[in-house]
């Protein structure tokens, strides 16, 4: 039976095996989806054993998705641009690195209906999943994107991949007509971003890449201001249904025995 897992650190919450399990079970697919909590210095035995066929390919997830990289063979051109890996599999005995954060952010947005070409984007935070959220606005062709970090120094990196980006300091709100909360604030129910957004106005798009809970503290606080708000549900389920693609070869079903999982 072939063995696929999720690797990172913490890793206790990550959906990933009940939405892969699930996709192998519909389409009779002799394998099995596990999780890892890992350290830096189990990624390159992971590698490893890929090329001795023990595991079939895995996903990563934060803090490792960078890191990774030292320890692949190739990347996609996504990857590469992103220095972002979240899907890694084996092809004709090469280990490759691919990002599908990319086109599952891209999918979650057309998921919305809520049309972003030409519209500013104002994103808080700057930690690993954010390259691949600007990578996909860019292809989405937004207008303007300003991002703004606790720590400014992480902000200004991403100017080094992503030369369009405006960065401003912490607390400042620009005008904008969505605003995506890529931070860890709300991964606890009660969290609550230091920003006063209580003056932006109805009408915008509130994006929190969190999933679980379904609602922050940020959503709740837009929705009550008159906002439309999405959380990142639906880039994490397009991202790993990417990933079920590359290693499998089948796009798996989206339906609501998978909504059921969440
Ligand atoms: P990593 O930084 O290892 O990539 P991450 O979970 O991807 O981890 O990113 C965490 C993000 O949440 C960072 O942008 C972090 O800001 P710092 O770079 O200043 O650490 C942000 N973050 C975490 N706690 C925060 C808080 N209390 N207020 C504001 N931003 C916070």
């Amino acid at each position: 039976m072939k063995k696929f897992l999720v690797i990172g650190n913490p890793i206790e919450h990550s959906l990933s095996p009940k939405l892969h399990n699930c996709w192998l079970k519909n389409n009779n697919i002799d394998a099995i989806y596990e999780m890892r909590k890992v350290e830096s210095g189990d990624l390159k035995n992971l590698v490893l054993d890929i090329k001795r066929k023990n595991i079939s390919g895995f996903n990563v997830t934060v803090p490792f998705k960078n890191e990774i990289i030292h320890y692949l063979d190739e990347l996609s051109l996504e990857a590469k641009i992103t220095q972002s890996v979240n899907t890694v599999c084996l092809e004709e005995e090469k280990i490759i690195g691919y990002n599908t954060d990319i086109i599952g952010f891209e999918l979650g947005i057309k998921n919305t209906k809520f049309s972003l070409e030409g519209k500013k984007v104002f994103i808080l935070g700057a930690g690993g999943v954010v390259p691949s959220i600007i990578f996909a606005l860019n292809k989405i062709k937004v207008s303007e994107i300003i991002i703004s970090n606790r720590t400014l120094k992480k902000a200004e990196n991403l100017k080094k991949i992503f030369t369009n980006l405006k960065v401003v300091s912490w607390g400042e709100v620009p005008n904008f007509d969505m605003i995506i909360n890529a931070t860890s604030v709300g991964l606890n129910n009660n969290d609550e971003l230091n920003i006063d957004l209580s003056k932006v106005g109805k009408q915008k798009l509130f994006y929190d890449v969190i999933y679980n809970p379904s609602e922050t503290r940020f959503l709740r606080n837009a929705k009550q201001s008159g906002n439309k708000i999405e959380n990142g549900r639906m880039m994490f389920i397009y991202q790993a249904s990417a990933a079920f693609k590359l290693w499998h070869g089948v796009q798996p079903k989206i339906n609501k025995e998978i909504f059921e999982l969440f």
